[in-house]
C-alpha cells in the first residue's frame, strides 16, 4: 500500500488522499483517517515544521508587570551575543504595525492590543520585544538578556478582586438580551422548595500539544505566512490591514493544526511583528511561542461566577429559574460570551430571570475555549438541579424528566428535536443507574467513598457560509478545495468520504486540499460548525457536478445556509463570517447526558473516575469512529475541567503562576479509564439538509457538574467551585 502526499508551493499540487485500494465510502461507516499515515510517519506538514532557505528564528521578551509602561530597555548584553540579527521593541515598531479590531467586534484579531505600538503595558506577559537570531537558542538567550525597566501600577487582575467593577453584558454587547419571563420573586415566594447557590469556575488555558507559531516569508511584495490558525481568512485580512498591503498579497498556510480547542483564534499578536522582522531582514523568520508565553500571548477561558435560584413544587416541577452570571474581558476588547440563553432554556419554568455581567481586568482578552459558555454555565445550573433533586429526595434523572420541555420556556420556540431524556435513558441503562444509592456518604468500599452523579449537556447548533471548488478529471479522479483546515477533527477524511459516496468513486480517487488562503475562502473552525457547514455545501457541490456532462468537469460553489443574510458570502470572503443558529423560528440543539462514578479516598481525598458513560444526540453521524474520538476527547477534557485545570493568578501582580504543563494539570491516559460513548439516534430533517448538528463540543459540556454531583453523592461534600481538589472533596 502506498500513501500519496505531494506538497509544493502551488496549491494545485498539494492535497491529501487515502491509501490506494480503498473502496467507496458510505455515510454511517467507520473509517480511519486518510491523513493518519501522514501523521504517524511524520509527513504531515504542520505550519511550524516548514523548512525555508535562509530561515532565522525569533523569541519573545514579555512584560513582568500587568499595568504601566516600559521606561527603559537595556539591550547591549543581547546585541553582544553572536548571531543576534534584530531586536524589535516599541522604539523600533510604533506605527509600522497598524491597528486591528477584535474578531467579535468587526475586526480580525484575537486581541486588539498592539504590544509594540507604544511603551504602554496592559497585561502581564505582554510582548515587549522580539529578538531575531540565527538560531532559536540564540534568540531565546538574547531575549532573556534584555533588561526592561517599568513604571507600574497595581492591577485589577480578576473577577475575584473586590475592585473589579462589572457592567451589564446587554450594555456592552448589542446582541445580548437578558432573558426574562414571569415573576421569579413571586415564584420563589410560593415555592415549596428553593435552591440559592453560588458557583465559580476558574481561568483556564488551552494547551494543545502544538504551540502557536508563525513563519513569515516575503517574495517581493508578497507575504506567505505559515501559522496554525483556525481562521485563515481573518488572519489574511487582519495582517494585510496591519501591514497596509492588499489582502491578495498575503497568503496564509495552515494545512494541519495540532489542536486549538478555541485558541489560535484568528489573527495573532505576534504575526505582524514576525512579518515586519522578515521584511527588515530580507529573510524568512519563524517564531515558536513558548508554552510559558502562550498563556498570555494567546487567549484563555474567562473565570465565571454564578448565582442560581430555583423555585420548585414539592413534586419537583420548576416554577422559576434565575441565573445571574459574570465573566470578564480585557479593558480594550469586548469579549462577550452569553450562556444563560442555554441554561435558562434547558427546562420548563413559569418564571425565568437571567442577568449577565462583564468585569474588566488588566489581562489580555479572553477567548472561546471548547463549548465556551456551556461548560461553565451548565456546571452551575446542573449542580443546582442536583441540589434540588437531593433536597426533594427525587432521583436526579427523574427530576430532569419532570422538567423536560419541547419548547423554550421564555420564547415558546419549539426544539427541532428534544432527545435529552433519550440520552439519559440510554446512559442510565448502560451505567446501571438503578443500582445507585441516593443517600450521600453511604458507600465506603476498600477505603474509598463511592458516588454516582449525572448532568445534562446541551448546545445550540451553528452553521455558516462555505465555498468549495470541486473538480473531476477525465480519469474520474476528484479534487476538493477549501481554505478550511484540519485541526484533528478528521476533516480531510470527512470531505473525501462525502465525495466518494456522492460521486460513487473509490475513496483513494479523491484528493482533499485544505488550509491555504489560495483556495476558496473558508470561515472559522468553531462553534462545532465546520462539519455541518461543509457537509451541506459539499453535498450540493457534488449534486451540481453530477448535473454536468461526464468527463473533465468542475464546480465552484458558494454556499449559504438557510436563514443566512445575503451578504454572508461577502463576509466569508472578508474574514467576517458570522455563524448562525438556524432555523430561526426553532431551537436546534445537540444534547447529551453524563453519568459518572467517582471514588474519593477516605483518608487522602484523592478523586478517581473509574466509570463515565456519555450518551449524545447530535443529528446524523457520518463517521462513527471519528465521532467516538471527538466524544472521548470531550469527556476526557471535561474530567480535566472538573478535577485538574486551573490557571493560578497572583492577585497582587496579575501574573499567571503556573504557565507550564508541570503545574497546569490536564488529564493523562492514566486518568482516563472506563469511558463509554453512546450515540443516540437523532433524525432531524429540520436542522439542515444533511441533518448534521456538529459534535465537536457537546462531549465536554456537563462533565464537571456530573463529577461534582457524584462527589456529593460519595462524600456529602457539595463543591461549588471548580476544580474539585482532594482538600475539598471529603
Ligand atoms: Mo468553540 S471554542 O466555540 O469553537
Amino acid at each position: 500500500m502506498t500513501t500519496t502526499s505531494t506538497w509544493s508551493a502551488s496549491p494545485a499540487a498539494s492535497g491529501v488522499r487515502a491509501q490506494s485500494g480503498s473502496d467507496i465510502a458510505r455515510a454511517g461507516q467507520s473509517r480511519t483517517r486518510i491523513d493518519g499515515p501522514l501523521k504517524v510517519c511524520g509527513l504531515a506538514e504542520y505550519p511550524g515544521d516548514v523548512t525555508l532557505p535562509g530561515i532565522v528564528h525569533a523569541a519573545l521578551a514579555v512584560s513582568a508587570i500587568a499595568r504601566g509602561r516600559v521606561t527603559s530597555i537595556y539591550r547591549d548584553a543581547a546585541v553582544a551575543i553572536p548571531g543576534v540579527l534584530l531586536i524589535l521593541t516599541h522604539e523600533d515598531v510604533g506605527d509600522a504595525i497598524g491597528p486591528v479590531g477584535h474578531l467579535m467586534e468587526g475586526g480580525w484579531a484575537n486581541s486588539s492590543w498592539r504590544p509594540l505600538a507604544s511603551p504602554e503595558i496592559r497585561y502581564a506577559g505582554q510582548i515587549v520585544a522580539m529578538v531575531v537570531a540565527e538560531t532559536s537558542e540564540i534568540a531565546a538567550a538574547a531575549a532573556a538578556a534584555l533588561r526592561v525597566g517599568y513604571a507600574g501600577q497595581s492591577p485589577v487582575a480578576s473577577l475575584a478582586d473586590p475592585r473589579c467593577e462589572t457592567e451589564r453584558l446587554a450594555d456592552v454587547s448589542p446582541e445580548h438580551h437578558d432573558r426574562r419571563k414571569g415573576d421569579l420573586d413571586a415564584a420563589l415566594a410560593k415555592a415549596a422548595v428553593r435552591i440559592d447557590g453560588r458557583y465559580t469556575t476558574p481561568i483556564q488555558h488551552h494547551n494543545p500539544i502544538e504551540l502557536p507559531s508563525t513563519t513569515c516569508s516575503w517574495d517581493g511584495d508578497r507575504l506567505t505566512v505559515y501559522e496554525p490558525t483556525r481562521y485563515l481568512v481573518a488572519a489574511q485580512h487582519g495582517l494585510a490591514s496591519q501591514l497596509g498591503i492588499a489582502p491578495d498579497r498575503v497568503r496564509i498556510i495552515s494545512r494541519f493544526i495540532g489542536g486549538h480547542f478555541g485558541g489560535k483564534l484568528a489573527l495573532s499578536q505576534q504575526t505582524a511583528i514576525c512579518a515586519l522582522a522578515a521584511r527588515r531582514l530580507g529573510r524568512p523568520v519563524r517564531l515558536e511561542v513558548s508554552r510559558r508565553d502562550q498563556f498570555t500571548v494567546a487567549n484563555h477561558r474567562t473565570e465565571t461566577r454564578h448565582r442560581i435560584r430555583l423555585a420548585a413544587t414539592a413534586d419537583g416541577h420548576l416554577l422559576g429559574v434565575g441565573h445571574d452570571a459574570a465573566t470578564i474581558s480585557s479593558r480594550f476588547d469586548n469579549f462577550a460570551m452569553e450562556g444563560t440563553d442555554v441554561s435558562t432554556a434547558l427546562y420548563a419554568a413559569d418564571a425565568v430571570a437571567a442577568e449577565e455581567r462583564l468585569g474588566r481586568v488588566d489581562r489580555n482578552t479572553p477567548g472561546p475555549m471548547r463549548a465556551p459558555p456551556e461548560v461553565p454555565f451548565l456546571f452551575a445550573i446542573e449542580s443546582a438541579m442536583d441540589e434540588l433533586a437531593h433536597t426533594l429526595n427525587i432521583d436526579p434523572i427523574e427530576l430532569r424528566r419532570r422538567n423536560d420541555t419541547l419548547a423554550d420556556p421564555v420564547t415558546g420556540k419549539p426544539f427541532t428535536t428534544r432527545p435529552l431524556m433519550r440520552c439519559f435513558d440510554a446512559a442510565a441503562a448502560a451505567f446501571g443507574w438503578s443500582d445507585r444509592v441516593a443517600q450521600p456518604r453511604a458507600t465506603l468500599r476498600d477505603g474509598w467513598w463511592i458516588g454516582h452523579g449525572c448532568a445534562a449537556a446541551a448546545r445550540p447548533v451553528k452553521i455558516g457560509a462555505a465555498a468549495i471548488r470541486l473538480a473531476q478529471d477525465a480519469t474520474g479522479a476528484v479534487r476538493v478545495e477549501t481554505a478550511h483546515h484540519e485541526i484533528g477533527n478528521g476533516l480531510y477524511t470527512l470531505l473525501a468520504s462525502i465525495v466518494s459516496e456522492r460521486l460513487n468513486v473509490p475513496l483513494d480517487r479523491v484528493t482533499v486540499a485544505l488550509g491555504d488562503t489560495a483556495l476558496p475562502p473558508a470561515g472559522i473552525s468553531g462553534g462545532s460548525a465546520t462539519t455541518t457547514s461543509l457537509a451541506n455545501a459539499l453535498a450540493e457541490a457534488c449534486d451540481a457536478l453530477l448535473r454536468k456532462p461526464e468527463g473533465a468537469r468542475e464546480v465552484r460553489l458558494d454556499w449559504l445556509p438557510a436563514g443566512a443574510k445575503p451578504n454572508a458570502l461577502d463576509e466569508l470572503r472578508a474574514g467576517h463570517i458570522k455563524l448562525i443558529t438556524a432555523p430561526e423560528d426553532k431551537l436546534a440543539w445537540t444534547f447529551g447526558a453524563h453519568l459518572v462514578e467517582v471514588r474519593v479516598h477516605a483518608a487522602t481525598g484523592e478523586i478517581r473516575v473509574p466509570r463515565h458513560v456519555g450518551a449524545f444526540a447530535a443529528g446524523r453521524v457520518l463517521n462513527p469512529m471519528a465521532a467516538h474520538s471527538q466524544y472521548i476527547g470531550g469527556m476526557a477534557w471535561g474530567l480535566g475541567s472538573a478535577l485538574l485545570e486551573k490557571t493560578e493568578l497572583d492577585p497582587r501582580t496579575g501574573v499567571y503562576m503556573n504557565r507550564d504543563l508541570g503545574e497546569y494539570l490536564v488529564p493523562t491516559f492514566a486518568d482516563i479509564v472506563g469511558q463509554t460513548v453512546i450515540m443516540v439516534p437523532d433524525d432531524d430533517p429540520a436542522v439542515n439538509p444533511a441533518g448534521m448538528k456538529g459534535l465537536g463540543e457537546i462531549g465536554i459540556i456537563g462533565v464537571a457538574a456530573a463529577v461534582a454531583n457524584a462527589v456529593f453523592n460519595a462524600t456529602g461534600a457539595r463543591i461549588r467551585d471548580l476544580p474539585i481538589r482532594p482538600e475539598t472533596a471529603l
